[in-house]
């Protein structure tokens, strides 16, 4: 257990002695000031878990000391001590955000007792701000504060220190490599992380890139080269679109996952390696088993640590969290003020199916910055088949953060949703009502009695 960091504050050099030997005795780090610019200088070192101070010092008192500490936003709980007979003085303190008041003279049993409470406290508001935070905001590098995001990142935390390896799944665009440096990050392992996407290699070359070669291995092995895996080693390799590994080669993985070694193509050394393995994948990976992409041995190896990355459509309540995020960023990276979200886009943004997930809200932010003109992002910003639904706000049913519908009638639904797919048939067929009407299946007077309906 750390220890805690106790600054005991009084200008009696005697007093700070007797506090100082007691409180180290019950096991706490201690360092003294005597008087409260000295122990603002002190934080400037380095951080404190609790403040002992007395109240009247020269320079500064315990007051000033009290209000510097909150104007600079240190959440450090205080104790006050303060002289029998002064009581309104303690009161004073405590309404200013002191944790507890001690009055002298004192047993030492009561400053233990008033110690342990207040760090106590200290721990207990930490992990609220902290929890706090991951709802309103996210966590690290995510945004989210969904209880499915939530989960996940309990989840992250929980897995990440052990050794075993770890299957995400989850569909395009959900993150999956963010949860997969997420776990290096926080595993703690000094290596590199190292990605690889096994779609993007041509399989003839993804073994040497995994394995490394030996010179001479085959023809254009000019040189020796350590594979990926020698490289990862003490830290973590991402294998991604696990499922695009040829077989053979997961047959290979599967054996570098038991022996915890690997051979440099023509190479006759076995270079031991310390291995953390993630794999994703956007396919449901049982199903890529049953078909055949994936190695039954492999998937129940990788499978021990699964971690499911949900879609975004699934927790509606982080869309215009994310979206403001990522039109913070673009307008920013263009130099340019940060918009709004009018309502109107805030509507269409809830109730789109997303199906590319956060990159394709990403996307579409990126592109609302550098198209907006004005305070807001407004509907033209978007494309067109995203706004169908807004510009009739009576027909946009929009989903509650837990992405069920407020409205129920299923008319209402189903006119949202035949006024946006009208919509894209026209900007795909550049207005061309005929062509629209094919693309649709409907006939051209189906057609043009819809656009009167629907005043498109
Ligand atoms: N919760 C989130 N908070 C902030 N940014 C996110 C979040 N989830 C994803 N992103 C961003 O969205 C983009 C897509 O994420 P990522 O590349 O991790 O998805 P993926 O699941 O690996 O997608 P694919 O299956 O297509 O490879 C990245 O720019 C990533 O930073
Ligand atoms: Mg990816």
């Amino acid at each position: 257990m750390e220890t805690h960091r106790i600054l005991v504050v009084d200008d009696e050099v005697k007093m700070r002695r007797v506090l100082e030997m007691s409180l180290r005795n019950m096991g706490y780090e201690v360092s003294q000031a005597a008087d409260g610019a000295e122990a603002m200088a002190c934080f400037d070192e380095a951080p404190f878990d609790l403040v002992m101070t007395d109240l009247n010092m020269p320079r500064m008192d315990g007051m000033q000391l009290l209000r510097a500490l909150r104007e600079r936003g240190e959440g450090v709980p205080v104790i006050v001590l303060t002289a029998f007979g002064s009581i309104e003085t303690a009161v004073e303190a405590m309404k200013l955000g002191a944790a507890d008041y001690i009055i002298r003279p004192f047993e030492m049993d009561t400053v233990e007792l008033a110690v342990t409470r207040a760090l106590a406290m200290g721990t207990m508001q930490r992990e609220n701000r902290f929890l706090r935070d991951e709802v309103e905001r996210g966590w690290g590098e995510f945004i989210g504060g969904s209880a499915k995001m939530r989960a996940l990142y309990d989840l992250i935390r929980q897995v990440a220190p052990a050794r075993s390896s770890v299957l995400i799944a989850g569909e395009t665009g959900t993150g999956k490599e963010l949860v997969a440096r997420a776990i290096h990050q926080a595993s703690g392992r000094d290596g590199l992380f190292v990605p690889i996407n096994c779609a993007a290699i041509p399989a003839d070359l993804l073994e040497s890139e995994l394995f490394g070669h030996q010179k001479g291995a085959f023809t254009g092995a000019h040189r020796d080269r350590m594979g990926k895996f020698e490289l990862s080693s003490g830290g973590t390799i991402f294998l991604d679109e696990i499922t695009e590994m040829p077989l053979t080669l997961q047959a290979k993985l599967l054996r570098v996952l038991q022996e915890g070694a690997v051979e440099r193509l023509g190479a006759q050394r076995v270079v031991k390696v310390d291995l953390r393995i993630v794999a994703a994948t956007n396919r449901d990976p049982q199903q890529a088993v049953d078909e055949g992409a994936m190695r039954q041995d492999l998937f129940f190896r990788l499978n021990v640590v699964r971690i499911d990355v949900p879609p975004l459509r699934e927790r509606r309540e982080d869309i215009v969290l994310l979206a403001e995020h990522f039109l913070r960023k673009y307008s920013t990276e263009l130099g340019r003020p940060v918009p709004d979200l009018s309502e109107a886009v805030t509507q269409s943004l809830l109730v789109y199916a997303w199906p590319g997930n956060v990159r394709e809200l990403e996307n579409l932010m990126e592109r609302a910055a550098v198209l907006c003109r004005g305070k807001s992002v407004e509907p033209q910003s978007l494309p067109v088949d995203m706004t169908a639904t807004a510009a009739v706000p009576s027909a946009a049913p929009v989903a509650d953060a837990s992405g069920a519908f407020d409205s129920l009638v299923l008319d209402e639904h189903v006119a949202a949703l035949e006024r946006r797919l009208i919509a894209a048939a026209l900007e795909r067929s550049g207005d061309n009502k005929s062509a629209a009407s094919r693309l649709l299946g409907v006939s051209e007077r189906t057609l043009w009695y819809k656009l009167k309906k629907y005043r498109l």
